[in-house]
Protein backbone atom coordinates (compact mmCIF):
# COMPACT_ATOMS: atom_id res chain seq x y z
CA UNK A 1 0.00 0.00 0.00
CA UNK A 2 1.45 3.45 -0.97
CA UNK A 3 -0.54 6.43 -0.38
CA UNK A 4 1.48 9.89 -0.64
CA UNK A 5 0.40 13.20 -0.09
CA UNK A 6 1.33 16.51 -1.59
CA UNK A 7 0.73 19.43 1.08
CA UNK A 8 1.35 23.34 1.24
CA UNK A 9 2.70 24.54 4.11
CA UNK A 10 2.50 27.93 4.16
CA UNK A 11 -0.58 29.81 2.93
CA UNK A 12 -0.96 28.37 -0.39
CA UNK A 13 0.61 28.72 -3.75
CA UNK A 14 3.60 26.60 -3.00
CA UNK A 15 3.70 25.49 -6.18
CA UNK A 16 1.94 21.77 -5.36
CA UNK A 17 0.34 21.49 -8.61
CA UNK A 18 4.43 21.19 -10.60
CA UNK A 19 4.49 18.44 -8.19
CA UNK A 20 1.24 16.64 -8.40
CA UNK A 21 1.57 16.83 -11.93
CA UNK A 22 5.87 15.51 -11.29
CA UNK A 23 4.66 12.46 -9.09
CA UNK A 24 1.42 11.25 -11.13
CA UNK A 25 3.44 9.53 -13.28
CA UNK A 26 4.69 6.78 -10.61
CA UNK A 27 0.74 6.85 -9.36
CA UNK A 28 -2.44 5.06 -10.84
CA UNK A 29 -5.06 7.38 -8.92
CA UNK A 30 -4.87 11.18 -8.37
CA UNK A 31 -7.38 12.55 -5.64
CA UNK A 32 -8.53 16.40 -4.56
CA UNK A 33 -9.79 15.78 -1.32
CA UNK A 34 -10.35 19.62 -0.17
CA UNK A 35 -11.23 22.90 -0.81
CA UNK A 36 -12.86 23.93 -4.39
CA UNK A 37 -12.29 26.78 -7.42
CA UNK A 38 -10.78 28.54 -4.72
CA UNK A 39 -7.08 26.58 -5.69
CA UNK A 40 -5.21 27.41 -8.65
CA UNK A 41 -2.65 24.48 -9.09
CA UNK A 42 -0.26 25.61 -12.41
CA UNK A 43 1.52 22.92 -14.52
CA UNK A 44 4.07 23.75 -16.67
CA UNK A 45 4.74 21.78 -19.79
CA UNK A 46 7.41 22.60 -22.19
CA UNK A 47 5.77 25.89 -23.99
CA UNK A 48 2.32 25.01 -22.36
CA UNK A 49 0.72 26.40 -19.40
CA UNK A 50 -2.24 25.02 -17.47
CA UNK A 51 -4.22 26.17 -14.70
CA UNK A 52 -6.40 24.00 -12.57
CA UNK A 53 -9.02 24.31 -10.39
CA UNK A 54 -11.02 21.68 -9.36
CA UNK A 55 -9.62 19.27 -11.54
CA UNK A 56 -6.28 16.95 -10.61
CA UNK A 57 -3.08 18.05 -11.67
CA UNK A 58 -2.58 14.45 -12.20
CA UNK A 59 -4.96 15.03 -15.25
CA UNK A 60 -2.33 15.03 -18.07
CA UNK A 61 -1.78 11.72 -17.99
CA UNK A 62 -4.95 9.69 -19.32
CA UNK A 63 -3.86 6.63 -18.13
CA UNK A 64 -3.88 7.85 -14.26
CA UNK A 65 -7.72 7.90 -12.76
CA UNK A 66 -8.24 11.28 -11.20
CA UNK A 67 -10.95 11.50 -8.84
CA UNK A 68 -12.79 14.65 -6.90
CA UNK A 69 -13.76 13.47 -3.59
CA UNK A 70 -16.12 14.51 -1.10
CA UNK A 71 -15.04 16.81 0.70
CA UNK A 72 -14.12 19.46 -2.25
CA UNK A 73 -17.10 21.98 -2.58
CA UNK A 74 -17.79 21.59 -6.37
CA UNK A 75 -19.02 24.50 -8.46
CA UNK A 76 -19.98 22.78 -11.30
CA UNK A 77 -19.73 25.44 -14.18
CA UNK A 78 -16.28 25.64 -13.30
CA UNK A 79 -15.21 22.16 -13.55
CA UNK A 80 -17.37 22.23 -16.86
CA UNK A 81 -15.29 25.36 -17.62
CA UNK A 82 -12.31 23.53 -16.98
CA UNK A 83 -13.11 19.88 -18.73
CA UNK A 84 -13.95 22.25 -21.89
CA UNK A 85 -10.75 23.73 -21.39
CA UNK A 86 -9.11 21.25 -21.38
CA UNK A 87 -10.36 19.05 -24.34
CA UNK A 88 -9.80 22.54 -26.53
CA UNK A 89 -6.36 21.20 -26.15
CA UNK A 90 -6.65 18.29 -26.47
CA UNK A 91 -6.25 16.77 -22.75
CA UNK A 92 -8.81 14.16 -22.84
CA UNK A 93 -11.10 14.25 -19.20
CA UNK A 94 -13.63 12.16 -19.49
CA UNK A 95 -13.67 8.04 -17.89
CA UNK A 96 -10.33 9.27 -16.25
CA UNK A 97 -12.09 11.82 -14.19
CA UNK A 98 -14.37 10.71 -11.30
CA UNK A 99 -16.67 13.02 -8.94
CA UNK A 100 -17.72 12.30 -5.73
CA UNK A 101 -21.42 12.20 -5.29
CA UNK A 102 -20.75 13.59 -1.69
CA UNK A 103 -19.34 16.76 -2.77
CA UNK A 104 -20.95 19.98 -1.57
CA UNK A 105 -22.11 21.98 -4.88
CA UNK A 106 -21.58 25.62 -4.97
CA UNK A 107 -24.86 27.51 -6.04
CA UNK A 108 -25.10 31.14 -6.59
CA UNK A 109 -26.41 32.55 -3.03
CA UNK A 110 -22.88 31.39 -2.04
CA UNK A 111 -21.13 34.09 -4.18
CA UNK A 112 -23.60 36.95 -2.41
CA UNK A 113 -22.92 35.40 0.37
CA UNK A 114 -19.18 35.38 0.11
CA UNK A 115 -19.19 39.34 -0.83
CA UNK A 116 -21.65 40.33 2.27
CA UNK A 117 -19.40 38.55 4.70
CA UNK A 118 -16.12 38.57 3.70
CA UNK A 119 -15.29 41.93 5.72
CA UNK A 120 -17.91 40.78 8.73
CA UNK A 121 -14.89 38.92 10.77
CA UNK A 122 -13.93 39.72 13.97
CA UNK A 123 -10.92 42.37 13.80
CA UNK A 124 -12.10 44.18 11.20
CA UNK A 125 -9.56 43.27 8.63
CA UNK A 126 -11.69 41.48 5.53
CA UNK A 127 -10.74 37.40 5.31
CA UNK A 128 -9.89 39.03 1.16
CA UNK A 129 -11.56 35.61 0.39
CA UNK A 130 -11.57 34.38 -3.55
CA UNK A 131 -15.15 35.19 -3.48
CA UNK A 132 -15.62 31.85 -5.13
CA UNK A 133 -18.79 30.67 -2.53
CA UNK A 134 -16.55 28.50 -0.61
CA UNK A 135 -17.07 29.56 2.91
CA UNK A 136 -21.04 29.84 2.31
CA UNK A 137 -20.81 26.38 0.49
CA UNK A 138 -18.66 24.90 3.51
CA UNK A 139 -21.26 26.49 5.73
CA UNK A 140 -24.13 24.81 4.50
CA UNK A 141 -22.77 21.64 4.63
CA UNK A 142 -21.92 22.00 8.27
CA UNK A 143 -25.44 23.32 9.02
CA UNK A 144 -27.45 20.57 6.73
CA UNK A 145 -30.32 22.39 6.19
CA UNK A 146 -29.73 24.32 3.31
CA UNK A 147 -27.06 22.07 1.62
CA UNK A 148 -27.25 20.19 -1.92
CA UNK A 149 -24.87 17.41 -2.41
CA UNK A 150 -23.93 16.35 -5.92
CA UNK A 151 -25.89 12.84 -5.39
CA UNK A 152 -28.94 15.23 -4.83
CA UNK A 153 -29.12 16.80 -8.37
CA UNK A 154 -30.22 13.46 -9.06
CA UNK A 155 -32.95 12.97 -6.61
CA UNK A 156 -36.55 13.38 -6.94
CA UNK A 157 -36.97 16.80 -4.99
CA UNK A 158 -34.34 18.65 -6.22
CA UNK A 159 -36.13 21.62 -8.60
CA UNK A 160 -38.31 21.82 -4.66
CA UNK A 161 -35.23 22.29 -2.67
CA UNK A 162 -33.89 24.46 -4.95
CA UNK A 163 -36.80 26.52 -4.85
CA UNK A 164 -37.00 26.73 -0.84
CA UNK A 165 -33.36 27.25 -0.41
CA UNK A 166 -33.21 30.25 -2.93
CA UNK A 167 -36.09 31.75 -1.26
CA UNK A 168 -34.78 31.24 2.05
CA UNK A 169 -31.44 32.72 0.92
CA UNK A 170 -32.94 35.59 -0.46
CA UNK A 171 -34.21 36.75 2.94
CA UNK A 172 -31.16 36.07 4.71
CA UNK A 173 -29.66 38.57 2.47
CA UNK A 174 -30.94 41.30 4.58
CA UNK A 175 -29.49 40.16 7.55
CA UNK A 176 -26.02 40.09 6.13
CA UNK A 177 -22.93 42.94 5.57
CA UNK A 178 -24.74 46.59 5.60
CA UNK A 179 -28.47 44.89 4.87
CA UNK A 180 -28.33 46.61 2.08
CA UNK A 181 -28.50 43.54 -0.33
CA UNK A 182 -30.93 43.49 -3.25
CA UNK A 183 -30.11 40.51 -5.26
CA UNK A 184 -33.06 38.38 -6.05
CA UNK A 185 -32.58 34.88 -7.07
CA UNK A 186 -34.54 33.29 -9.87
CA UNK A 187 -35.10 30.02 -8.95
CA UNK A 188 -36.62 28.36 -11.65
CA UNK A 189 -33.83 29.42 -13.72
CA UNK A 190 -30.65 28.59 -11.36
CA UNK A 191 -32.75 24.94 -11.20
CA UNK A 192 -32.76 24.86 -14.99
CA UNK A 193 -28.83 25.56 -15.24
CA UNK A 194 -27.86 23.13 -12.79
CA UNK A 195 -29.94 20.47 -14.41
CA UNK A 196 -27.90 20.96 -17.25
CA UNK A 197 -24.73 20.97 -15.25
CA UNK A 198 -26.01 17.86 -13.64
CA UNK A 199 -26.84 16.15 -17.03
CA UNK A 200 -23.45 16.73 -18.29
CA UNK A 201 -21.77 15.56 -15.22
CA UNK A 202 -23.48 12.53 -14.83
CA UNK A 203 -21.18 10.29 -16.03
CA UNK A 204 -18.39 11.48 -14.07
CA UNK A 205 -20.66 10.49 -10.50
CA UNK A 206 -20.03 7.92 -8.45
CA UNK A 207 -19.06 6.84 -5.04
CA UNK A 208 -15.73 7.96 -4.70
CA UNK A 209 -14.88 6.65 -1.37
CA UNK A 210 -16.07 3.20 -1.83
CA UNK A 211 -13.58 3.44 -4.62
CA UNK A 212 -10.82 4.48 -2.79
CA UNK A 213 -10.98 1.96 0.00
CA UNK A 214 -10.77 -1.04 -2.34
CA UNK A 215 -8.37 0.90 -4.43
CA UNK A 216 -6.15 1.44 -1.22
CA UNK A 217 -6.98 -2.24 0.04
CA UNK A 218 -5.64 -3.84 -3.54
CA UNK A 219 -2.66 -2.07 -3.48
CA UNK A 220 -2.84 0.56 -5.99
CA UNK A 221 -1.12 3.90 -5.34
CA UNK A 222 -2.42 6.80 -4.82
CA UNK A 223 -1.24 10.39 -4.40
CA UNK A 224 -3.32 12.79 -2.52
CA UNK A 225 -3.44 16.49 -3.68
CA UNK A 226 -3.80 19.24 -0.82
CA UNK A 227 -5.06 22.84 -2.01
CA UNK A 228 -4.23 25.85 0.06
CA UNK A 229 -1.48 25.77 2.63
CA UNK A 230 -1.48 24.59 6.60
CA UNK A 231 -1.72 27.60 7.46
CA UNK A 232 -5.03 28.41 5.96
CA UNK A 233 -6.68 25.48 7.69
CA UNK A 234 -9.90 26.21 9.26
CA UNK A 235 -8.60 24.40 12.41
CA UNK A 236 -5.31 25.26 12.23
CA UNK A 237 -4.28 27.94 10.24
CA UNK A 238 -4.67 31.94 11.44
CA UNK A 239 -8.37 31.58 12.35
CA UNK A 240 -10.57 33.45 10.92
CA UNK A 241 -8.03 34.56 8.27
CA UNK A 242 -8.17 30.85 6.80
CA UNK A 243 -10.01 28.95 4.30
CA UNK A 244 -12.93 26.73 5.24
CA UNK A 245 -11.70 23.32 4.76
CA UNK A 246 -8.50 21.08 6.85
CA UNK A 247 -6.00 22.57 4.33
CA UNK A 248 -3.25 20.81 6.35
CA UNK A 249 -2.65 17.21 6.65
CA UNK A 250 -5.43 16.53 9.05
CA UNK A 251 -7.72 17.18 5.93
CA UNK A 252 -6.32 13.93 3.81
CA UNK A 253 -8.85 11.31 5.48
CA UNK A 254 -11.89 13.22 5.81
CA UNK A 255 -11.52 14.61 2.46
CA UNK A 256 -11.39 11.89 0.82
CA UNK A 257 -12.43 9.00 3.14
CA UNK A 258 -9.41 7.06 3.11
CA UNK A 259 -7.78 5.82 6.52
CA UNK A 260 -4.82 8.25 7.29
CA UNK A 261 -3.11 4.50 7.51
CA UNK A 262 -2.57 4.16 4.27
CA UNK A 263 -0.95 7.51 3.72
CA UNK A 264 2.69 6.25 3.91
CA UNK A 265 4.58 9.21 2.92
CA UNK A 266 3.78 13.09 2.85
CA UNK A 267 5.54 15.55 1.11
CA UNK A 268 5.33 19.26 2.67
CA UNK A 269 5.68 21.61 -0.12
CA UNK A 270 7.31 25.23 0.54
CA UNK A 271 8.34 28.32 -1.47
CA UNK A 272 11.82 29.09 -0.84
CA UNK A 273 10.34 32.42 0.89
CA UNK A 274 6.47 32.93 1.99
CA UNK A 275 3.63 34.54 -0.11
CA UNK A 276 0.13 35.06 1.40
CA UNK A 277 -2.62 36.05 -0.86
CA UNK A 278 -5.97 37.69 1.20
CA UNK A 279 -6.27 39.16 4.52
CA UNK A 280 -3.99 38.33 8.12
CA UNK A 281 -0.87 38.77 9.99
CA UNK A 282 2.43 37.70 7.90
CA UNK A 283 5.22 38.36 10.39
CA UNK A 284 7.73 37.87 7.78
CA UNK A 285 6.10 40.33 5.04
CA UNK A 286 8.42 42.59 3.16
CA UNK A 287 5.95 45.39 2.10
CA UNK A 288 8.92 47.22 0.77
CA UNK A 289 11.68 46.93 -2.58
CA UNK A 290 12.56 42.95 -1.53
CA UNK A 291 9.25 41.95 -1.44
CA UNK A 292 8.29 43.92 -4.68
CA UNK A 293 11.28 42.03 -5.95
CA UNK A 294 10.00 38.35 -5.02
CA UNK A 295 6.89 39.93 -6.63
CA UNK A 296 8.56 40.50 -10.02
CA UNK A 297 10.69 37.74 -10.41
CA UNK A 298 8.30 35.06 -9.00
CA UNK A 299 5.18 36.28 -10.56
CA UNK A 300 3.53 36.64 -7.52
CA UNK A 301 -0.07 37.57 -8.89
CA UNK A 302 -3.08 34.89 -7.39
CA UNK A 303 -3.74 32.47 -10.34
CA UNK A 304 -7.38 32.83 -9.29
CA UNK A 305 -7.62 36.57 -8.64
CA UNK A 306 -5.01 38.09 -9.74
CA UNK A 307 -4.41 40.07 -7.13
CA UNK A 308 -0.65 40.48 -5.86
CA UNK A 309 0.28 38.07 -3.56
CA UNK A 310 1.95 39.42 -0.23
CA UNK A 311 5.64 38.61 -0.12
CA UNK A 312 8.33 37.75 2.81
CA UNK A 313 11.18 35.92 4.09
CA UNK A 314 10.84 32.17 4.95
CA UNK A 315 9.94 32.12 8.20
CA UNK A 316 10.83 28.77 9.61
CA UNK A 317 8.68 29.28 12.89
CA UNK A 318 5.50 28.48 10.86
CA UNK A 319 6.83 25.76 8.54
CA UNK A 320 8.36 23.73 11.60
CA UNK A 321 4.60 24.20 12.70
CA UNK A 322 2.69 23.32 9.74
CA UNK A 323 5.46 20.26 8.97
CA UNK A 324 4.49 18.95 12.55
CA UNK A 325 0.81 19.50 12.14
CA UNK A 326 0.79 17.40 9.12
CA UNK A 327 3.15 14.63 9.53
CA UNK A 328 5.31 15.64 6.86
CA UNK A 329 8.43 13.41 6.08
CA UNK A 330 10.55 15.00 3.04
CA UNK A 331 10.46 19.12 2.13
CA UNK A 332 10.20 20.27 -1.79
CA UNK A 333 11.27 23.44 -1.75
CA UNK A 334 10.31 25.75 -4.76
CA UNK A 335 10.96 28.88 -6.53
CA UNK A 336 14.35 28.86 -4.94
CA UNK A 337 15.47 30.39 -8.76
CA UNK A 338 13.37 33.70 -7.69
CA UNK A 339 16.04 34.42 -4.78
CA UNK A 340 18.44 34.28 -7.63
CA UNK A 341 19.48 38.15 -7.63
CA UNK A 342 19.55 38.76 -3.84
CA UNK A 343 22.59 40.11 -2.54
CA UNK A 344 21.77 38.53 1.05
CA UNK A 345 18.55 36.43 2.58
CA UNK A 346 16.84 35.66 6.06
CA UNK A 347 15.42 33.07 7.40
CA UNK A 348 12.58 33.93 10.30
CA UNK A 349 14.26 31.70 13.07
CA UNK A 350 12.32 32.47 16.13
CA UNK A 351 9.73 35.55 17.11
CA UNK A 352 10.13 37.52 20.10
CA UNK A 353 6.12 38.21 21.34
CA UNK A 354 6.05 40.77 24.28
CA UNK A 355 9.84 40.56 25.03
CA UNK A 356 9.67 36.56 25.14
CA UNK A 357 11.29 34.74 22.41
CA UNK A 358 9.33 31.86 21.37
CA UNK A 359 9.63 28.92 18.75
CA UNK A 360 5.55 27.62 18.71
CA UNK A 361 3.76 29.29 16.32
CA UNK A 362 0.97 31.20 18.33
CA UNK A 363 -2.74 29.91 18.45
CA UNK A 364 -4.35 33.08 18.53
CA UNK A 365 -3.98 35.55 15.75
CA UNK A 366 -4.09 38.52 17.93
CA UNK A 367 -0.71 37.43 19.39
CA UNK A 368 0.77 36.14 15.71
CA UNK A 369 0.05 39.99 14.78
CA UNK A 370 2.09 41.19 17.82
CA UNK A 371 5.12 39.09 17.16
CA UNK A 372 8.43 40.10 15.87
CA UNK A 373 10.55 37.89 13.92
CA UNK A 374 14.25 37.19 14.60
CA UNK A 375 16.40 36.50 11.57
CA UNK A 376 19.18 34.83 10.97
CA UNK A 377 21.01 36.64 7.58
CA UNK A 378 23.26 34.20 5.07
CA UNK A 379 24.58 35.32 2.06
CA UNK A 380 23.14 35.54 -1.14
CA UNK A 381 24.32 33.38 -4.58
CA UNK A 382 23.74 36.01 -6.99
CA UNK A 383 24.08 33.10 -9.64
CA UNK A 384 21.21 31.70 -11.82
CA UNK A 385 20.15 28.78 -10.84
CA UNK A 386 17.53 27.69 -13.25
CA UNK A 387 19.38 25.55 -15.10
CA UNK A 388 20.96 23.31 -12.52
CA UNK A 389 19.63 20.02 -12.09
CA UNK A 390 21.91 18.42 -9.46
CA UNK A 391 21.92 19.62 -5.54
CA UNK A 392 25.98 19.25 -6.44
CA UNK A 393 25.85 21.66 -8.58
CA UNK A 394 24.07 24.11 -6.78
CA UNK A 395 26.21 27.76 -5.73
CA UNK A 396 27.71 27.04 -2.16
CA UNK A 397 25.46 29.53 -0.69
CA UNK A 398 22.33 28.42 -1.91
CA UNK A 399 23.42 24.52 -0.57
CA UNK A 400 24.02 26.38 2.57
CA UNK A 401 20.43 27.96 2.38
CA UNK A 402 18.80 25.41 1.78
CA UNK A 403 20.99 23.24 4.50
CA UNK A 404 19.63 25.92 7.20
CA UNK A 405 16.29 25.79 5.59
CA UNK A 406 15.16 21.93 6.36
CA UNK A 407 17.56 22.21 9.86
CA UNK A 408 15.32 25.05 11.09
CA UNK A 409 12.12 23.29 9.93
CA UNK A 410 13.49 19.71 10.78
CA UNK A 411 12.56 17.54 7.69
CA UNK A 412 14.87 16.45 4.88
CA UNK A 413 14.86 18.49 1.70
CA UNK A 414 14.11 15.76 -1.25
CA UNK A 415 13.52 18.01 -4.08
CA UNK A 416 14.22 21.45 -4.73
CA UNK A 417 12.65 23.74 -7.78
CA UNK A 418 14.51 26.10 -9.76
CA UNK A 419 11.59 27.41 -12.73
CA UNK A 420 8.42 26.15 -13.72
CA UNK A 421 8.65 24.01 -15.93
CA UNK A 422 8.69 20.21 -15.19
CA UNK A 423 12.36 19.74 -15.80
CA UNK A 424 13.58 22.41 -13.73
CA UNK A 425 14.00 20.20 -11.03
CA UNK A 426 16.33 18.81 -8.91
CA UNK A 427 15.53 15.39 -7.02
CA UNK A 428 17.48 13.84 -4.75
CA UNK A 429 19.68 14.48 -1.91
P1 LIG B 1 -0.14 25.94 -6.31
O1 LIG B 1 -1.44 26.60 -6.07
O2 LIG B 1 0.52 25.51 -5.05
O3 LIG B 1 -0.21 24.81 -7.32
O4 LIG B 1 0.82 27.06 -6.93
P2 LIG B 1 0.43 28.16 -8.05
O5 LIG B 1 0.31 27.49 -9.35
O6 LIG B 1 -0.71 28.99 -7.60
O7 LIG B 1 1.70 29.10 -7.99
C1 LIG B 1 2.98 28.64 -8.24
C2 LIG B 1 3.58 29.44 -9.41
O8 LIG B 1 4.97 29.28 -9.44
C3 LIG B 1 3.08 29.00 -10.77
O9 LIG B 1 3.00 30.12 -11.61
C4 LIG B 1 4.17 28.05 -11.24
O10 LIG B 1 4.25 27.93 -12.65
C5 LIG B 1 5.38 28.73 -10.69
N1 LIG B 1 6.52 27.87 -10.35
C6 LIG B 1 6.51 26.60 -9.88
N2 LIG B 1 7.75 26.20 -9.53
C7 LIG B 1 8.56 27.25 -9.80
C8 LIG B 1 9.95 27.48 -9.62
O11 LIG B 1 10.70 26.65 -9.13
N3 LIG B 1 10.44 28.69 -10.02
C9 LIG B 1 9.65 29.65 -10.55
N4 LIG B 1 10.21 30.81 -10.90
N5 LIG B 1 8.32 29.48 -10.70
C10 LIG B 1 7.79 28.30 -10.33
P1 LIG C 1 -4.02 27.13 -3.86
O1 LIG C 1 -4.61 25.73 -3.82
C1 LIG C 1 -3.61 30.99 -1.86
C2 LIG C 1 -7.00 32.33 0.57
C3 LIG C 1 -7.73 33.56 0.10
C4 LIG C 1 -8.19 34.14 1.43
C5 LIG C 1 -8.51 32.88 2.23
C6 LIG C 1 -9.98 32.51 2.23
O2 LIG C 1 -3.88 27.68 -5.22
O3 LIG C 1 -2.78 27.19 -3.03
P2 LIG C 1 -11.59 31.42 0.41
O4 LIG C 1 -11.98 31.91 -0.95
O5 LIG C 1 -10.93 30.09 0.41
O6 LIG C 1 -12.70 31.52 1.41
O7 LIG C 1 -10.49 32.50 0.91
O8 LIG C 1 -7.76 31.83 1.65
N1 LIG C 1 -6.88 31.24 -0.43
C7 LIG C 1 -5.75 30.95 -1.08
N2 LIG C 1 -4.56 31.56 -1.09
N3 LIG C 1 -3.79 29.87 -2.58
C8 LIG C 1 -4.98 29.23 -2.57
O9 LIG C 1 -5.18 28.04 -3.17
C9 LIG C 1 -6.04 29.80 -1.83
N4 LIG C 1 -7.33 29.44 -1.64
C10 LIG C 1 -7.82 30.33 -0.76
O10 LIG C 1 -6.88 34.44 -0.60
O11 LIG C 1 -7.11 34.77 2.06
MG1 LIG D 1 -2.39 28.45 -6.38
Amino acid sequence: MAGTCVIGLQWGDEAKGKIVDLLTEQHDIVVRYQGGANAGHTVVDGDQTYKLSLIPSGIFRPQVQCVVAGGVVLNPASILAEIDGLAAREVPVDKNLMISDRAHVVFPWHFEEDRLMNSQCAGGEAIGTTMRGIGPCYRDKVGRSFAIRLGDMYRDGFERRVHEIAQAKERSFAGLGDGQSTVKLDAEEIYRQYQGYADRLRPMVADTTAYLLDAVESDKKILFEGAQGALLDIDHGTFPYVTSSNSSGVGVSNGSGVPGRYVTKVIGIVKAYTTRVGGGPFPTEQDNDTGQHIRDRGNEYGTVTRRPRRCGWFDAVAARYTARLSGVDVLSVMLLDVLDELPELKICTAYELDGRRITTFPSHVDDLRRVVPVYETLPGWQTDTTSTRRMSALPEEARVYLDRLGELVGRPIEIVSVGPDREQTILGQ
